[in-house]
């Protein structure tokens, strides 16, 4: 970049911050359908941590889209965007030593893997909320199933507009089949492991 002079070599480290919180800062980068139960367990996730002395902050896509990037479409383009500034935004958060989940939809590998760059490989925890599009449809919370089959939104993921599921995630979450705090504890075997300091 131009002119540009970093004073990120004399900032307090992250491993300082880290030591003080008392935790290893993580990326767990939550993935799956609209309706699968990525903010419900994101939620549930800081909640969780919270009550067991980490700090946690969520960075959750209907949120950051209204703020931060409610410049953004839907468009293949504006996706990778989203994805782009939220991974960078999640690094910054890293950086201070804190443990980031982010909850988007994150439809296509390129983007994953771009994020995963961005993060860093050793940081980034791809967690897979396996939800099938049947379930999430029915469900239907936000009420937009109905409107992308009937044609009101366009470029909807699962609809008109592809997903595609991790290859190997790290964490696999199926929440089809089961309750919150099953996923919660599925999650927790392998997310505590990681962090701790
Ligand atoms: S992503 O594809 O760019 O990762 P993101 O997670 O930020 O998506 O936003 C998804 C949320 O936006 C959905 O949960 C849903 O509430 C809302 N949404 C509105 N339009 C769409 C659409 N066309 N496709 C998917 N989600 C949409």
């Amino acid at each position: 970049m131009y002119n540009i002079h970093s004073i990120a070599d004399r900032t307090i480290s992250r491993s300082e911050k880290e030591n003080r919180l008392g935790q290893r800062a993580k990326v767990f980068w939550f993935t799956g359908l609209s309706g699968s139960g990525k903010s419900t367990l994101a939620i549930a996730m800081e909640r969780k941590l919270f009550d067991l002395g980490y700090q946690a902050v969520i960075l959750d896509g209907d949120t950051i889209r209204t703020g931060i990037n409610n410049n953004l479409t839907f468009s293949p383009e504006d996706r990778e965007e989203n994805i782009r500034r939220i991974a960078e935004v999640a690094k910054l958060f890293l950086e201070s030593g804190m443990i980031c989940i982010v909850s988007f939809i994150t439809p296509a590998r390129d983007m994953r893997q771009r994020a995963k760059e961005i993060i860093g490989a050793d940081d980034f925890v791809e967690v897979f909320i396996d939800t099938p599009l049947a379930i999430c449809e029915a469900r239907d919370v936000k009420g937009l199933y109905k409107k992308a089959r009937a044609g009101e939104i366009q470029n909807f993921t699962g609809i008109d507009a592809p997903y595609e599921p991790p290859v190997q995630p790290m964490i696999h979450i199926q929440t089809g089949t089961e309750e919150v705090e099953q996923s919660l504890s599925t999650l927790f075997a392998k997310a505590s492991l990681l962090i701790k300091w």
